[in-house]
């Protein structure tokens, strides 16, 4: 065969509390939701991005395809996070991808801080550098292989092929590029928020600038919560989900707390970037993950950077069909199927 159809993958997201499913239907430009689902994780069964409980994430895993009947299909994208990738911009002499692939290992191990065996390596040529073209920026992907294999067998074992390792914070990227038109000028700065880790990137014209993972995220309020009105993880949690302007004192005193850090954080970590930002500055903020849906937690951010700040809708682009997803559900659920929706766009041959 000449031309080899890609390979449509279902995108994979395991969160620390939920695993979200996403198929999608068509190519670039032209995208349909074909399956979504989520399913929830007991709270133990991740914990610091490692899969602990491996029999709870296969069971759910197994929920997932069996509710949505689609135990014929195998093939899967799924990502990692946090301090089991490494992302960095290198420099190097100018060279064919063909011979990076080949030069790689060995150029990795300077820039890595682990031994360049215990880890898979995955680059990008980003561009000439503008000030000497006999050199070249990379970006130099990563990630452990003992995080990488847990994965494989997880996925192994609930019967599905694990074809593709993205990485959240890309995954994130392509999910906000296939959903909106972007402005070549604009520096956007990509903030995920889930219950235990923020993923941000911030991307100019379709290349990511500066990536960060920090463990802390929408867990926080329900700790928070727990505190001050002694009461357990679980009503804590219940309590955070219905909360509203006209809560309790107590609850939207912690909740805003929660607020001040979260956003003083992100605020923090998008400081650094500017601080040295050559492309620019950040001129506005997109925020995803379950995390975001906190109250006034938006506003908080928007005040705290003082940018423009908006919600990303990872399925703005996709065409979903009203008679098979209701639209109140897509819009409930959005912000967390953002990941899942980044992963679900990529095909197998992709880089
Ligand atoms: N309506 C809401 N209001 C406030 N918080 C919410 C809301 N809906 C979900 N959350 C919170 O979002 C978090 C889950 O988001 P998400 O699914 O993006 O995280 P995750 O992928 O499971 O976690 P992580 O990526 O950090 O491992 C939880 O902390 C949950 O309480
Ligand atoms: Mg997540």
């Amino acid at each position: 065969m000449f031309f080899a159809k890609k390979k449509d993958l279902i995108g994979i997201d395991i969160g620390s509390t939920s695993i979200k499913l996403i198929k999608l239907k068509g190519a670039k430009g032209s995208y349909e939701l074909e399956y979504v689902g989520i399913v929830p994780l007991p709270s133990e069964a991740i914990v610091d991005n490692t899969l602990m409980d491996t029999s709870a994430v296969v069971d759910g895993l197994r929920k997932l395809f069996n509710d949505l009947q689609i135990a014929n299909l195998r093939d899967v994208a799924s990502s990692v996070s946090g301090n089991s990738v490494i992302i960095r911009k290198i420099t190097l002499a100018a060279m064919s991808a063909e011979d990076l692939e080949e030069e790689i290992q060995w150029e990795a191990e300077q820039y890595i801080p682990f031994d360049v065996n215990d880890v898979n390596i995955d680059f990008q040529i980003l561009e000439p550098d503008d000030i000497d073209p006999s050199k070249m920026f990379v970006l130099l992907v990563a990630s452990k292989k003992d995080i990488v294999n847990d994965y494989q067998s997880v996925f192994a074992e609930a019967g599905l092929k694990l074809l593709l390792v993205d990485v959240d914070v890309f995954a994130l990227q392509n999910a906000f590029e296939m959903n909106y038109d972007m402005e070549p000028d604009e520096v956007y700065a990509l903030v995920n928020i889930g219950a235990n880790m923020m993923n941000l990137n911030v991307i100019k014209g379709g290349i990511s600038l500066f990536t960060r993972d920090v463990q802390m995220g929408g867990g926080l309020y329900t700790e928070e919560i727990q505190k001050k009105l002694s009461i357990s993880g679980e009503d804590a949690e219940k309590m955070k989900l219905s909360a509203s302007r006209s809560s309790s004192p107590d609850l939207i005193e912690s909740i805003y707390r929660v607020n001040e850090t979260l956003s003083l954080e992100i605020r923090r970590s998008l400081d650094f970037y500017n601080s040295n930002a050559i492309e620019g500055r950040i001129t506005k903020v997109l925020l995803s993950g379950g995390g975001c849906k906190s109250l006034n937690l938006f506003e908080s951010v928007a005040t705290k950077l003082a940018l423009p700040v908006e919600v990303i809708n990872p399925f703005n682009n996709i065409k979903c069909d009203e008679k098979k997803f209701e639209k109140e559900f897509l819009d409930e659920i959005a912000p967390i199927m953002t990941v899942a929706v980044g992963l679900a766009s990529r095909r197998l041959g992709d880089k």
